[in-house]
């Protein structure tokens, strides 16, 4: 019988992979040269499955939407209030951006759902520090946000009976456990080549309210402008702004002109953001699959991955840790169907 496990990668995904492994009794060693740092420490951490739905990305809406119910229970069992925000509202500064969440709350309403159209006077009635030129809002009272860095510090007590190993593994063949979980993130395709797993670099600002400024918003705020999203999260006595998108490579500086765009868009959905203190500009590398849905899996007997969350790693952390425990049990589930490796070719490569 397996009793040994090895979890390679330590953001949320592989903390709450290994903290939940413990609980199933498993003897378990992460590895993470770092741990808690990388994507999860960058993080928005908004769970809006609903208001993000497209027509056509059923299985994204399907598996978001069930991870979100999730989340209560997931956080109960963590044993701190991680959520920093209640609802989202998203906004539409133009006719397009309007059609647009005209087109969301019906597919989402299609999908059982509810979303709900807000003219003008409803959302200065509910977030008055929101721009007055704003046309039409999507509001989705069911979705929260985390904090991310308070996810973290939870995820690392619920871990408590993890072997830590601060070191990066960069061949799993050096690895002696029964079974293995590669939770690596931007980095899985360097151990899983046949995973289509790459990195989508991504800045954020965090922002301090000062005694001077205006109240922040109480929901996560998103929106468009000039075809690039953006969204204010609230944190704490403040917010994070995010965030920017770009492919290249492993870089994670933090350029000029990211900051720049995100202040600008920022202000143009909330203008007195100018007031508040920018106090850190960070990037991380969003581990992005081609069809945007995670990769959630067994790759050999030995091997399960768990990667490729995109832009959505704190909303999937409760359904991956359950679809791993899952897996480790020697089960499928079924709610997480469409996250599984085996619908990528495998291009004869073995791992
Ligand atoms: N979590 C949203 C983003 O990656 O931009």
């Amino acid at each position: 019988m397996s009793t040994t496990l090895a979890v390679v990668g330590g953001g949320v995904i592989g903390l709450a992979v290994a903290a939940r492994a413990v609980r199933d009794g498993w003897t378990v060693t992460l590895y993470d040269p770092s741990v808690g740092s990388g994507a999860s420490w960058v993080a928005g951490g908004m769970l809006a499955p609903l208001s993000e739905g497209w027509p056509g990305e059923h299985d994204l809406l399907a598996l978001g939407a069930q991870s979100l119910a999730r989340w209560p229970e997931f956080a109960r069992s963590l044993g701190v209030d991680v959520f920093s925000a209640s609802g989202s509202l998203t906004v539409a500064l133009d006719s397009a951006d309007a059609a647009d969440l005209r087109t969301i709350a019906e597919f989402v309403g299609q999908q059982g759902h509810e979303l709900e159209i807000l003219g003008r006077a409803q959302i200065r009635e509910l977030e008055p520090s929101l721009a007055q030129n704003i046309r039409l809002g999507l509001l989705a009272p069911t979705e929260s946000a985390v904090d991310n860095r308070a996810l973290i510090t939870a995820l690392l007590q619920a871990a408590d009976g993890v072997e830590f190993v601060a070191d990066t593994v960069a061949d799993l063949d050096s690895l002696d456990a029964d079974q293995i979980v590669v939770a690596s993130g931007a980095q899985t395709a360097t151990l899983l080549p046949s995973v289509p797993v790459r990195a989508v670099k991504g800045e954020i600002l965090r922002l301090r309210r000062r005694p001077s400024a205006g109240e922040a918003p109480t929901r996560t705020i998103r929106g468009s402008v000039h075809g690039r999203p953006i969204y204010l999260v609230p944190r704490g006595d403040g917010l994070v702004v995010g965030a920017t998108q770009y492919e290249s490579g492993q870089d994670t500086q933090v350029t000029v002109a990211g900051v720049r765009d995100l202040i600008a868009d920022a202000e143009r959905l909330m203008p007195s953001i100018g007031e508040y203190e920018l106090y850190e500009a960070a990037a991380g590398l969003r581990p992005m699959s081609p069809d945007g849905l995670p990769v959630i899996g067994r790759i050999s007997d030995r091997v399960i991955v768990a990667s490729g969350h995109g832009r959505n790693g704190i909303l999937l952390t409760p359904i991956t840790a359950d679809a791993v425990s899952a897996l480790l049990a020697g089960d499928t589930l079924p709610e997480a169907k469409a996250a599984d490796p085996a619908r990528f070719p495998r291009k004869g490569r073995q791992e």
